[in-house]
């Protein structure tokens, strides 16, 4: 099972700037290209690093620490140090209200 949570502002997540929350006993970077948002573990799986404090390429995300990179559709790991896929949890838009969907 898994349920919606609402976690921000659609608008407020930026195409370069993602947001990172805290949400249950996760923590959640949020990413968006374009008109599509996606959410991932803002912990990298290699290291301690915050994702949202590297870079973003379109669906790529480079960890500021090691320049480890993560496909934030799939949470694959794509590039060494990152080995390691990285959660991925869906996403929809309500009007301007931004869900992710967390496991029970
Ligand atoms: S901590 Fe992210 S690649 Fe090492």
């Amino acid at each position: 099972m898994a349920h919606w949570v609402k976690v921000a502002a659609a608008s407020a997540v930026k195409e370069g700037a993602p947001v990172a929350v805290s949400v249950e006993d996760w923590e959640i970077a949020l990413w968006r290209v374009g008109n599509q948002w996606f959410a991932t573990d803002d912990l990298c799986s290699h290291a301690e690093a915050s994702l949202v404090e590297g870079e973003q390429q379109g669906y790529r995300i480079i960890c500021p620490r090691h320049g480890g990179q993560f496909d934030m559709r799939t949470g694959a790991a794509l590039r060494f140090p990152a080995a390691t896929p990285i959660a991925t949890f869906r996403v929809k838009v309500e009007g301007d209200d931004l869900w992710i969907e967390l496991p029970d």
